[in-house]
């Protein structure tokens, strides 16, 4: 069956900047189907070729050396456009139209991708609904991809769940989280389900707590018009935060398919303890980094926080009493995402050389980027020095395992997409779930001025109080570029 892939928002950053670079990759590694048709959509009145000249330039831009004039001559015929506008029916007649010659009549696999601006996504969905190209009672293959953010709030996420569901069904519909795209977050499934020695230890019993941080060094810089209105929470907590939560304390599925492993995610969310505004005031702290609102864009009052971290606490027989802490912020140190799983200390320590404090009990860090790899810490005995020991560790990286460069995320999910495979995608009871844990935490940001809007200074590792809130735990930040 013939594949086509229809871009909406194609003049779009995303599309030059991640969409077609993944593409014009899979086609470079021989993975894109020979018969797979991309066809851009939007309002600017380009002819095939002009947009082909637009594309190959930004291609060569965010592909580097990997751009290969005679592999982009290649996917260049596979490359169409077509002009429309979003609002006109019409328009959707037309690409129906214009799709079947394409397609020459065949009953080709069709890929619907929404990178409008978001507040599109709704509208897009019914036009193509009401222009008779959902095919949601079967007997062809019609798939929805809709961009991240998913809704602004719960109450928007349903609602657009439903104009969805209105026009599609549940398994044509793949919601996009990029971090679910990327190589290390695909690992942590092999980690924690293709070796025997972890599960074992992946429980209260073993684990004091995880530490999830998602730490960016660039500022806002021109997204502040789109930023204040979003903040840290939906900007990054509600999606990949709590991706990387979902998949780091999941039970194991019953098969990797896309339904047994979003049971099993979904599950986690559900079993996340409700947070009343007076845990909220206790178990989060926000804060702006000093120099945020002279940004071009932000209002000179605004509150939106560029970092927050929040103590989660799931209930379940797995994970009772540990807690997971997420965090992420903007012009921090460097940019780095990790998972942290810090284990307890030893029930009894033997040697009174031996450390006293979790800082330096066992930890394995999953470095999801930039750094790719994992490292396991642990105590050794220092050589020739009684019984002295001191912090060392495994460490494997990507990099100089495998050689090569990790491929994007948008390569991974753009072909699960075509192939038909939803696993790496959020299910509609995911989003809801998500934003039923963050829509408590802005309610009372915005509502109570408890926790207090801190300031940190960029640069470094978010708001001093932040450290403080954690020592008055007992427990420690994992700091590390
Ligand atoms: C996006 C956010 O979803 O993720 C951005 O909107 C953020 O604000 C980006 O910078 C981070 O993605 P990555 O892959 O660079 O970690």
């Amino acid at each position: 069956m013939p594949h086509t892939i229809v871009i909406f928002g194609a003049s779009g950053d995303l599309t030059s900047r991640k969409l077609i670079p993944a593409l014009y990759n899979l086609k470079r590694k021989k993975r894109l189907p020979e018969d797979a048709r991309i066809v851009g959509f939007s309002r600017t009145a380009f002819s095939h070729d002009e947009w082909r000249k637009d594309l190959r330039a930004t291609t060569q831009e965010f592909a580097g050396d990997k751009f290969k004039p005679e592999v982009w001559d290649e996917f260049a015929k596979q490359v169409f456009y077509h002009a429309g506008d979003i609002g006109d029916q019409a328009d959707f007649v037309a690409l129906g139209k214009f799709l079947g010659e394409l397609e020459g009549g065949q009953n080709a696999s069709r890929v619907y991708y929404l990178s409008t601006a978001p507040r599109f996504y709704g509208q897009a969905v019914e036009q193509l609904g009401k222009a008779g190209l959902a095919c949601e009672d079967g007997g062809c293959d019609r798939r929805v991809v809709i961009e991240k953010p998913f809704g602004i709030d719960l109450a928007s996420a349903k609602a657009l769940n439903n104009t969805v569901h209105a026009h599609f069904k549940e398994h044509q519909v793949y919601r996009i989280d990029h971090y679910l795209g990327k190589e290390t977050v695909q690992n942590l499934f092999v980690l924690r389900f293709a070796n025997a020695i972890f599960e074992p230890i992946w429980n209260r019993q073993y684990i004091d707590h995880v530490q999830i941080t998602v730490a960016e060094e660039v500022n806002v810089g021109s997204r502040a018009g789109y930023y204040d209105s979003a903040g840290v929470v939906r900007d990054m907590i509600q999606n990949h935060l709590l991706q990387l939560l979902m998949v780091t304390a999941m039970e194991p599925p019953a098969r990797y398919a896309a339904d047994p492993v979003r049971d099993e995610k979904v599950k986690v969310l559900l079993a996340v303890r409700p947070k009343t505004p007076k845990d909220i005031a206790r178990d989060t702290v926000r804060a702006q980094y000093d120099g945020y609102l002279k940004a071009e864009g932000v209002p000179e009052n605004s509150k939106t926080a560029t970092f927050a971290a929040i103590k989660l606490g799931i209930d379940n027989w797995r994970w009772q009493g540990v807690p997971f802490y997420l965090r992420s912020g903007k012009a921090m140190s460097c940019r780095t995402t990790q998972i942290v799983i810090q284990f307890r200390q030893p029930p009894h320590m033997l040697f009174k050389e031996g450390p006293k404090t979790i800082r330096d009990a066992n930890r394995l860090i999953i470095q999801v980027q930039p750094a790719e790899g994992i490292q396991m810490h642990f105590q050794t005995k220092v050589p020739d020095a009684g019984m002295t020991m001191r912090q060392t560790d495994l460490d494997f990286n990507y990099q100089k395992n495998f050689g090569g460069s990790i491929p994007e995320a948008y390569e991974r999910l753009l072909l699960d997409a075509i192939e038909g495979d939803a696993s790496l995608f959020a299910r509609a009871d995911e989003v809801e779930a998500a934003w039923g844990i963050c829509d408590p935490i802005l309610n009372t940001w915005a509502a109570t001025d408890q926790p207090k809007l801190l300031t940190y200074e960029p640069g470094g590792w978010g708001p001093v109080e932040c450290t403080e809130w954690m020592a008055a735990q007992r427990r420690e930040w994992f700091d590390a570029c």
